[in-house]
């Protein structure tokens, strides 16, 4: 998923021969997951129609004060739109445009938009090689940047003139990478590797029965999901699960059994600078698993179990500044045991989940948690979707990492 997903998007259209190519920009917005709405200036409409722009953005497109222009009779509320947005880019921005942007004029309805949006704004110029280059344009690139405003720097090649040179707006592809990217650096969990231990293990009895549990999976496939939109890099290992990899850039690794997730998870810990214990692991599994399938024979039949190993208190005897979370599923006693667990696997933090509550554990879409802290506080939480509880183990997670 693009971080771009959910996102408003204010797109300034300027007078420039590349505005043609606002029309592919728009659909990569709308494609990667942003509500998108247009401006352009009035000279701009000669290079480009609103009608294209408005049916791809599934918007109307404004360009100027009043709708009565815009085929309407009211009042075009830039400071409304300009709050509206997450991000405005400008693209095309003309060498006329940056100059207004950086002399802070205000004669057209993009310019005072402009001027009263909060968010975050890019400007993608476009111009002749000589305009490009000439000492009052980069004087108002300059300026630009300095009031905050990010730069993507135009390209070289075949311009509109026949000259070749610098001045081309960065291709529409490049432009959406380019906000991503710059994007992501601002996320609370950029530059940050994250691992994931989630669903069940099974354990072989033979090559066609095993000892597994009911998880599902959801949880750790949740928080797998909401630790790449934080910024992270993920690694998710999975024991059998119906689920499908979450987000495109997880790396998942899928595993059967708990020695094969022991392996994966201690392999991977020394990289990673958070870890997520959410797997049901079997804490046991048959001493010996038959190479072919088991014939019934007596009335009963009597399996020896052996001990797994314990992938969370691996992970926390290894530790050195890794942030180590992990889970408990209690019926008794809760607290007190999931503080235990705390302590003996030497975890900064533990999400106690509690069969006592209606809707929480292993199948249902819903969680209710509380988490415990290694200096003994505590905090309560609602019932949620395991969707929203990711998203508060993950802010808690985020806060320490910060701390
Ligand atoms: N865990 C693990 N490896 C195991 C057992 C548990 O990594 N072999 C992790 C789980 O992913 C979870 C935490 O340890 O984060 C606690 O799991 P839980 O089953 O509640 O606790 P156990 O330590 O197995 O204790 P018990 O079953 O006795 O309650």
């Amino acid at each position: 998923m693009s971080v771009l997903s959910g996102k408003k998007i204010l797109l300034g259209v300027t007078a420039g021969i590349a505005a043609y190519k606002t029309a592919f920009l728009v659909r990569l917005f709308i494609k990667a997951g942003a509500q998108v709405k247009v401006i352009m200036t009035p000279a701009a409409k000669e290079f480009v129609t609103p009608l294209t722009l408005s049916t791809l953005s599934k918007n109307e497109v404004v360009s100027s004060f009043t709708k009565e222009e815009d085929h309407g009779n009211q009042w075009n509320n830039h400071v409304e739109l300009g709050l509206w947005a997450d991000y405005m880019i400008i693209a095309p921005a003309t060498a006329n445009t940056l100059s207004k942007m950086a002399g802070g004029h205000s004669d057209n309805f993009l310019m005072a938009t402009y001027l009263s949006a909060k968010c975050p704004v890019f400007f993608a110029p476009a111009m002749d090689l000589d305009m490009y280059k000439h000492p009052s344009t980069k004087e108002n690139f300059a300026k630009l940047i300095s009031f905050g405003n990010v730069m993507i720097p135009a390209t070289s090649g075949e311009l509109a003139s026949g000259l070749t040179g610098e001045g081309r707006m960065a291709e529409p592809e490049d432009i959406v990478a380019f906000i991503e990217d710059h994007l992501i650096k601002d996320l609370p969990l950029y530059n940050k590797k994250v691992l994931i231990t989630a669903g069940p293990t099974y354990e072989a009895i033979d090559p066609v029965r095993f000892i597994g549990n009911h998880s599902s999976g959801k949880m750790g496939f949740e928080l797998a999901a909401a630790a790449h939109d934080a910024g992270a890099d993920v690694i998710l290992i999975s024991g059998p699960t119906h689920l499908e990899k979450p987000r495109e850039r997880i790396k998942l690794v899928r595993v059967q059994s708990a020695r094969e997730m022991f392996e994966a998870a201690t392999k991977a810990f020394p990289e990673v600078d958070i870890a997520i214990a959410s797997a049901a692991v079997s804490d046991y599994r048959p001493k010996i698993s038959a190479d072919q399938k088991i014939k019934k024979t007596g009335e009963t039949m009597q399996l020896e179990l052996v001990k797994n190993p314990d992938i969370l208190a691996a992970l926390g005897e290894a530790k050195k500044d890794q942030l180590l979370v992990g889970f408990a599923l209690e019926t008794e006693n809760e607290e007190e045991n999931a503080a235990g667990k705390l302590k003996r696997k030497n975890l900064d933090f533990i999400v106690l989940n509690s069969l006592n509550d209606k809707g929480a554990g292993f199948k249902s879409n819903t969680n209710k948690i509380k988490i415990l802290f290694r200096n003994g506080a505590g905090k309560n939480f609602d019932l949620k979707t395991k969707k929203e509880v990711a998203a508060d183990i993950l802010n808690e997670i985020i806060i320490l990492s910060n701390a």
